[in-house]
């Protein structure tokens, strides 16, 4: 899962060096099968130099996951598609490496006063949140968050999940300060697919996983965005409170050095809600789309 990952390897890169295990450690036979299964399993093949460093890598992510999972935490992590890559190299390929334009300094979301139930999982309560597609591909992060969010939220409001296209994000929401492969941002694709006037649906506009030509057909539009909530940057309670009252929330995330200092909370509360938000982390940017039904 990506949580895991991004947990794993931002703990690892602030904890001090080896991030995500570029020195050179000794290697177990153990720890060898446990990887040469992994490769198997991920269907990994490397140069035999290459080998060598992936191993590396792996053992300290492999490391690091024991030993959290022996501590005393609310979550667990585990070892996933991306565990033989450092967090630089997982940054540099799937994030956008320019600061986001986050518009919700000040976000248009007013917040109540509570009380707020002490849990939500919205997988729970109905029919409510997509399944979780495999999350590797390009504009995996951004994308998946925009349409799992306003999945859910057009779920809640008619009790259909649908499912809409991310490609058509990667391919066609470069106005809005989106960036295809390379990254962008939930609020900014939701403003796109509002004044797009509409998303298509997987069915129709399948995922590809590069940037291609956008293939918007009007008619093919089965999803659409009245409105966009941005919720105040860092301001947790509301998220908590929207998330609690109305709808999943999307988030951005910018990988800072404050990660850590946000994980508890965060993960141990938002963990179980949304598809695709891991990579996208935390408060830094968060919104969610009020759908046209
Ligand atoms: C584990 O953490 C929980 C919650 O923080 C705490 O209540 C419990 O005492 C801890 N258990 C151990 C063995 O430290
Ligand atoms: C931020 O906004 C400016 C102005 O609209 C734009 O030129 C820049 O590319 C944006 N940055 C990102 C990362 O989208
Ligand atoms: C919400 O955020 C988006 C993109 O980040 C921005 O375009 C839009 O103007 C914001 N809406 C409000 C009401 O601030």
């Amino acid at each position: 899962m990506w949580a895991v990952l991004s947990l794993l390897c931002a703990g690892a890169g602030l904890l001090g060096p080896p991030a995500c295990g570029a020195a050179d450690l000794y290697v177990s036979s153990l720890e060898k099968v446990h990887f040469k299964s992994w490769m198997v399993q991920h269907q990994k093949r490397y140069s035999s130099e290459e080998y060598q460093r992936r191993l590396q890598t792996f053992v300290g992510n492999w490391r690091r996951i024991s030993a959290h999972n022996a501590g005393n935490h609310t979550f667990k992590m585990g070892l996933n598609q991306f565990s033989d890559m450092s967090f630089a190299e997982i940054k540099h390929k799937y994030l956008w490496s320019e600061p986001q334009n986050c518009s919700a300094t000040r976000g248009n979301y007013l917040r109540g006063t509570g009380p707020y139930p002490p849990f939500v999982d919205w997988r729970t309560k109905g029919k409510y949140v997509s399944p979780v597609k495999n999350q590797g591909g390009c504009g995996s992060c951004w994308t998946f968050s925009t349409t799992g969010a306003l999945e859910s939220a057009i779920a809640i409001k008619t009790g259909k999940l649908l499912s809409l296209a991310e490609q058509q994000l990667v391919d066609c929401a470069q106005n809005f300060n989106n960036h295809g492969c390379q990254g962008g941002l939930p609020s900014q694709a939701f403003e796109y697919i509002r004044y797009n006037k509409g998303i298509m649906g997987e069915d129709t506009y399948p995922y590809k996983g590069q940037d291609g030509d956008c293939k918007f057909q009007p008619s093919k539009a089965i999803a659409f965005v009245k409105d966009v909530a941005n919720i105040t940057i860092n301001d947790e309670e509301a998220m908590v409170e929207a998330v609690a009252l109305y709808n999943p929330v999307s988030f951005a995330f910018e990988v800072t050095d404050d990660f850590m200092m946000y994980r508890k909370g965060v993960y141990s509360r938002y963990f179980l809600i949304e598809r695709g938000k891991n990579m996208c982390g935390l408060a830094a940017c968060a919104s969610y789309p009020i759908p046209l039904v």
